[in-house]
């Protein structure tokens, strides 16, 4: 079974907090899932694989430490994912960038897919697959599916806010992806919003409706 983490580092809980409530305005709650974004994928690199290498400092010669691992990539679903491309490109500013672009019909919650546009070699890339709302899972699901199926092998899952239903569905889907939240909320309400959550994501970042 994939690990579910929640991220409880104390600037993580504040700044979700901030995008948490109704009255941040667009600006502030783009800057803001950003920078939580970047605080989340510092925690969750800590474990990449190094290498020794040798490096001539000033000073003479020494054996130091290296990236060894697969290159990363990160995949946004689009599109609130894109609120988190900035944060995580900030600390892997090499990252390559591939694009799921996928919508949930809003009365069957169901997704739909509408674009994937990766880079050629993401199979031998890890992803962090981004997106800022895990509620029913579908779109996660549906995601992953498409990154497997064109060959990908290992990747992770980092949302800003999750509920037990979409946590569970991504589980039981794929049992090999990890997930990683900011907040594990109570539940989803009838419409498939979580709740308490932040409202739509998609909106609050775009300042669309
Ligand atoms: C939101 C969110 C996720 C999805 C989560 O996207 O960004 O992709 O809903 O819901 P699920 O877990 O039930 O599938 P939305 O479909 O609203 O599209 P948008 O990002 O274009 O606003
Ligand atoms: N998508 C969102 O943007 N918000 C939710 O609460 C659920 C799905």
């Amino acid at each position: 079974m994939a690990k579910f983490t929640v991220l409880n580092h104390p600037l993580i809980q504040h700044k979700l907090t901030i995008i948490r409530n109704k009255d941040t305005g667009t600006k502030v709650f783009r800057e803001v899932a950003n920078e939580i974004a970047e605080l989340m994928v510092y925690e969750i690199t800590r474990d990449l694989a190094m290498e020794d290498v040798e490096v001539e400092t000033p000073m003479g010669p020494a054996i130091e430490k290296q990236l060894s691992g697969k290159k990363l990539a990160v995949v946004p679903i689009l599109r609130a994912g894109l609120g988190m491309v900035d944060g995580v490109l900030e600390l892997i500013p090499a990252a390559k960038v591939g694009h799921i672009g996928m919508y949930r019909d809003e009365k069957t919650l169901q997704p739909h897919e509408y674009f994937v546009k990766l880079p050629t070699d993401i199979d031998q890339r890890q992803l962090f697959i981004v997106d800022p709302m895990l509620a029913t899972g579908g779109s996660a699901i549906m995601a992953i599916d498409a990154l497997k199926k064109r060959g990908a092998t290992s990747m992770r899952l980092v949302v800003l806010v999750a509920a037990p239903e979409g946590v569970k569905a991504v589980q039981e889907a794929h049992p090999d992806v990890d997930i990683y939240a900011a907040g594990l909320d109570d539940r989803l309400n009838e419409d498939g919003y979580i709740v308490p959550g932040l409202g739509d994501a998609g909106d609050r970042l775009f300042g669309t409706k």
